[in-house]
């Protein structure tokens, strides 16, 4: 298994970083690792991986990426938090032709024995995502399709295209629906970075410039549950090689108020701030919880690292990235 030759689309994003060093430690030999970035910006590179930068939505460039592959996993998107997604809904839409090249290309290869695809808590039902006190979410929940509106869209019709493919073609492709995933190694600055890494960064912000206020999106009462990178991995791994053959939920359960991730940061950084709800930003949904019968029924397993603990190696990771950019000084300051 260690020979075979196993391609990482997006592999120099977050979790897409997060899986080719997985790979690695798992004693994985040939590896291929595609981003449209240039390499110094990917989070993780190491050397005996084959990096290439290429645009994964030309058909070409997917044909080279998947030539001989015995993995395909497609984690190329042009994505972010709520911040980027409300604002770039076509250029989420235009995943769809990574989604669509990829497939095509495996497909093409001849010699792709699994291929995975990421898809979105972001294809649920917008109706029965109205309260905060969210039912949780299950598979079924995402039709009638009513899904998140550019980005949930383009996830949606994505992971329609992987059953096809695999109805139609013999394509053996497994899909898994992230609930928003957090840790080390991923956007913390900059539009596309979700709450879990604004909220470390805004934290260590106030922290640092000593102006001890905080900016939170919406009014704080929305909830969420946020997934550990390090259980995203293990469920990569059980759905790319299992028999699950419709879209899973791929999330934590433990439902969180953004109140609460940020009286969890507070904790962990031994700080208390005032703070300044903007209800103008965007805010998404109001509630989204993970389901995760189905999966615990077909895995015997799910999600279960607690955001307490994850969140505390994330907030070192996102310090240590503040503190060497900017020093002790604020931003902007
Ligand atoms: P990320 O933005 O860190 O990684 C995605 C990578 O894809 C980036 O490095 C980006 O440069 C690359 N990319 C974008 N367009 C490309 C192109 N045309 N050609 C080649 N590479 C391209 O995001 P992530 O958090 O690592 O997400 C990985 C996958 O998981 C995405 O499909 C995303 O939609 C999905 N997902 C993530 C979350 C989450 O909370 N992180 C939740 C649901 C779904
Ligand atoms: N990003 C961000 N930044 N969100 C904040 C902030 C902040 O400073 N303060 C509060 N929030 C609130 C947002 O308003 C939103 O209500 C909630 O925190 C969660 O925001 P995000 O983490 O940005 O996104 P999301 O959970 O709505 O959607 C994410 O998860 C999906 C999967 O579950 C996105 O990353 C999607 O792309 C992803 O598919």
């Amino acid at each position: 298994m260690s020979d075979k030759l196993i391609v990482v689309g997006g592999g120099g994003g977050f979790i897409g970083g997060h899986l080719v060093a997985d790979l690695r430690r798992r004693g994985f030999k040939e590896i291929r690792s595609i981003d449209i970035k240039p390499v110094d910006e990917w989070y993780q590179v190491f050397d005996d991986v084959e990096n290439v930068v290429a645009d994964l939505k030309l058909l070409e460039n997917c044909r080279t990426a998947c030539e001989d592959a015995a993995e395909v996993y497609n984690l190329a998107a042009d994505m972010g938090g709520m911040g980027f997604i409300e604002a770039n809904k076509a250029a989420c839409m235009l995943s769809v032709l990574i989604s669509t090249h990829m497939l095509m290309a495996a497909r093409e290869a001849g010699t792709v024995q699994r291929f995975f695809y990421s898809s979105s808590a972001c294809v649920y039902n917008a109706e029965k995502q109205k309260d905060e006190h969210v039912t949780p979410l299950k598979e079924e929940d995402a039709y009638p399709a009513l899904p998140e509106d550019g980005y949930g869209w383009e996830k949606l019709f994505s992971e329609r295209m992987c059953r096809h493919f695999r109805e139609d073609f013999g394509l053996e492709a497994r899909v898994a629906r992230f609930h928003n995933v957090y840790g080390p190694e991923g956007t913390w600055e900059g539009g596309r970075e979700k709450a879990p890494a604004a909220i470390c960064r805004k934290v260590i912000e106030a922290k640092v410039s000593g102006k001890h206020t905080i900016e939170i999106w919406g009014d704080g009462k929305q909830t969420r549950s946020f997934m550990y990178i390090d259980d995203c991995l293990t469920g990569i791994d059980k759905i790319a090689h299992g028999d699950i053959l419709e879209p899973i939920n791929l999330g934590s359960d433990e439902l969180v108020t953004i109140n609460q991730l940020v009286d969890i940061v507070e904790d962990i950084a031994g700080i208390k701030l005032q703070r300044q709800y903007n209800l103008d930003a965007p805010k998404g949904v109001n509630g989204r919880n993970s389901d995760n019968t189905r999966i615990e029924e077909l895995l015997g397993w799910s999600p279960n690292i607690r955001l307490r603990d994850g969140m505390e190696q994330t907030y070192a990771w996102i310090y240590d990235q503040y503190v060497s950019k900017y020093g002790t000084k604020a931003v902007g300051a």
